[in-house]
């Protein structure tokens, strides 16, 4: 079967896409905003680069090689005990389990977006008062938004890899480029600037926790895509001799350079109108709307900027999340790629609603296990849990399982000077910082 693949510049755009998402603007403000700043952003940073790095090029790799669905992929490259192997590939099922709280975020986007247009809250009380009732009580408008979701993520990828998501990230990235940039250079001219940076970054060792450790291992698995087959599925359609390690470096460059600015310019406008960097996931909509509100007319005019950027950002974010198991369908069980696109959208659709439920006043209760509702439990189980396994299996898989001359016969030549430390930091130190997270998590599970 011949499958359109990508064009260099389209994965590189469809790969970033992917990593700059809710992740980078709504999640990574708010996360350090409540982990006390510096500190954090330098765990983040350091995390990242020694992590990050290393993982993105070893997912890239298994694609890159095996270039069919990621179950395949795992199959065919494991020398032995291939039927133990393949289940590495069944991680892409974590995609429709984020989607099923990602969507209905996106979906509070596009509700901004209109918001901003019309009044926006005039007061931090008001805004958290209308932020809570489209959470608690407003489940027609989630849902409706939410299905908008559904219609234009199944639309845009039962188009296929080059016609579908190739020009969304096309169409979209440029956007979301100019917006978080025009936006961050008026904020450089604001005098809460400095004290945003300062934020930022001066670090202040004592607020670190070990809590806020783990946040920042598990959110640069989030915001860089890994850890479920993403990348490895996107790298499936690359062109032959592409520059995994090039396209690695250059989609972490975007992904961490937005995720800064992002940062810098929400924390600029909530200093200048002295609201709180810690106030938690209701930051972008409810602090940030009230103080859109506070300037005025051209505080509609930036609301609606800020929100068209955080839907594109989700938007192309989303498609990445349905593709490796729409891809696992198509090449498992010949299914078209019209039927699979439907199905894995109705999952997601279908428990998205339940995640809608779970917050709404009405079904909380009896949508909630133990500590947290359906929707934390998504988030939760994916970020914390999958993401962190999914990249530990691949970790072991790239440097223990597949035979070295495979890994160096494509890798040395880009790695250069560099392959063998980068041998050994994803044979030793990925696994091992892996490990401890995952040990932590059980820990924090008492389990
Ligand atoms: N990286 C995206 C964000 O920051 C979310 C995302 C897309 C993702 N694809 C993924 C997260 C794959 C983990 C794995 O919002």
């Amino acid at each position: 079967m011949k499958i359109a693949r990508f064009s260099r510049i389209g994965f590189i755009l469809a790969a970033a896409g992917s990593a700059v998402g809710l992740g980078n603007i709504w999640k990574f403000p708010y996360i350090t905003g409540e982990n006390g700043g510096g500190a954090f952003v330098f765990v983040y940073l350091i995390t990242v680069l020694m992590i990050g790095f290393t993982l993105m090029i070893a997912e890239m790799l298994i694609g890159y090689v095996g270039r069919r669905d990621s179950v395949s992929n795992f199959e065919e490259l494991a020398p032995r005990h291939k039927n133990l192997w393949k289940y590495g590939g069944f991680m892409s099922i974590a995609g429709l389990i984020i989607m099923t709280f990602y969507s209905p975020v996106i979906g509070w986007t596009f509700h901004f977006v209109l918001l901003s247009l019309g009044s926006l809250p005039a007061s931090v009380e008001v805004a958290k008062e209308h932020f809570t009732t489209l959470l608690s009580l407003d489940i027609g408008t989630q849902i409706f938004y939410h299905t908008l979701v559904f219609l234009f993520v199944t639309t845009v990828v039962a188009r296929g890899i080059k016609g579908g998501i190739e020009k969304l990230n096309f169409f979209l990235m440029p956007v979301l480029i100019v917006t978080m940039g025009s936006m961050f250079v008026y904020a450089t001219t604001l005098s809460g600037f400095t004290q945003s940076w300062d934020f930022m970054f001066g670090v202040d060792w004592s607020k670190l926790t070990s809590a806020s450790l783990v946040t920042a291992v598990g959110h640069a698995f989030f915001t860089l895509s890994l850890g479920m087959a993403t990348i490895l599925t996107y790298s499936a359609s690359l062109p032959k001799d592409s520059n995994l390690v090039r396209s690695s470096l250059i989609v972490i460059a975007l992904d961490t350079g937005i995720a800064l600015v992002a940062g810098l310019t929400l924390f600029t406008f909530l200093y200048e109108y002295g609201a709180s960097p810690s106030a938690g996931p209701g930051l972008v909509f409810i602090s940030l709307p009230a103080v859109f509100s506070e300037m005025g007319v051209a505080g509609h005019f930036f609301a609606f900027t800020f929100f068209v950027a955080l839907a594109s950002a989700g938007l192309t974010s989303a498609v990445s999340l349905v593709e490796p198991f729409i891809q696992y369908l198509v090449d498992r069980f010949k299914f078209s790629r019209l039927k699979a696109s439907v199905a894995s959208g109705l999952f997601f659709y279908i428990f998205g609603i339940v995640a809608i439920l779970s917050t709404s006043k009405e079904y909380g209760e009896i949508l909630t296990f133990g500590s947290k509702n359906f929707f934390d439990w998504a988030d939760f189980i994916t970020a914390s849990v999958m993401l962190p396994i999914g990249g530990l299996i691949m970790a072991i898989f790239v440097g223990h399982v597949m035979q070295e001359e495979r890994v160096a016969s494509v890798l040395k030549r880009d790695l250069g000077f560099f392959y063998p430390y980068w041998y050994f930091s994803l044979r030793y130190i990925v696994p091992i910082a892996l490990f401890v997270v995952v040990l932590n998590l059980v820990g924090v599970l008492n389990l």
